[in-house]
């Protein structure tokens, strides 16, 4: 399963980045306001230290103002996927923008059958929104299973990209669900490194260690 940052801040992103472990980087609206920035500096800043995905997502509304505002976001790097909401003008943008050659991430998704529509309309990758779904009282993860299923049954090829992500849980669930990328905030990222009994173990093995008075280099 790929691992990608879901993440406002760039220099975060090239700290995390520079583990080699990051395979892409999600943004949305939200999180752009939250950069401090110009968009369009945040997502270069973002492609220059990640040379994975790096999704940008439009603002328009409607169709034809979501391809050209697609069009252009292209143009900031050739690691940009275009990111467009599941509505039918985002569904009618995405199949015009991957007839184009583009990457397309397809947001907002709650419904296996919203997660149909995206893969017929071209999509690169799905994001369905655990966190959100879980939020409302709803089981974010089956979401993850029924498009998993939904996808297998007919050979879709459409990246089943788990969003919305609130804890280390949901990213084991959904690496066991089939998720094939799982984009998280960058504590959850470092999170999924610690375990206190690999701490504990380290400190008695240095401990063992230091008293033979021995060392490596
Ligand atoms: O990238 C979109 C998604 O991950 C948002 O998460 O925490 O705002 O529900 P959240």
């Amino acid at each position: 399963m790929k691992l990608f940052l879901d993440s406002a801040d760039p220099k975060e992103i090239a700290s995390m980045a520079a583990t080699g472990l990051v395979d892409g980087v999600t943004t949305n609206p939200s999180l752009a306001a939250k950069a401090g920035m110009p968009m369009f500096e945040f997502l270069r800043a973002i492609c220059d230290v990640v040379p994975g995905s790096v999704s940008a997502e439009v603002t328009a509304t409607e169709a034809d103002q979501m391809i050209a505002e697609g069009n252009k976001l292209a143009k900031i790097a050739p690691n940009i996927t275009v990111k467009v909401p599941l509505t039918w003008d985002g569904l009618k943008a995405c199949k015009a923008l991957a007839g184009d050659g583009h990457k397309v991430n397809v947001t907002l998704c709650f419904s296996p059958v919203q997660a149909l529509l995206a893969a017929k309309a071209g999509a690169t990758f799905i994001s369905p929104f655990i966190g959100r779904l879980d939020d409302a009282g709803q089981d974010g993860m089956a979401l993850i299973r029924e498009i998993r299923q939904t996808y297998d049954n007919y050979g879709f090829k459409t990246e089943i990209l788990a969003a919305s992500i609130r804890h280390v849980t949901h990213v084991r669930d959904a690496a066991l669900a089939g998720a094939d990328v799982t984009t998280m905030p960058v504590g959850i990222f470092k999170q999924l490194a610690y375990h206190p009994l690999t701490d504990k173990g380290l400190a008695a093995f240095l401990e063992d260690w230091k008293k033979t008075g021995q060392k490596i280099l």
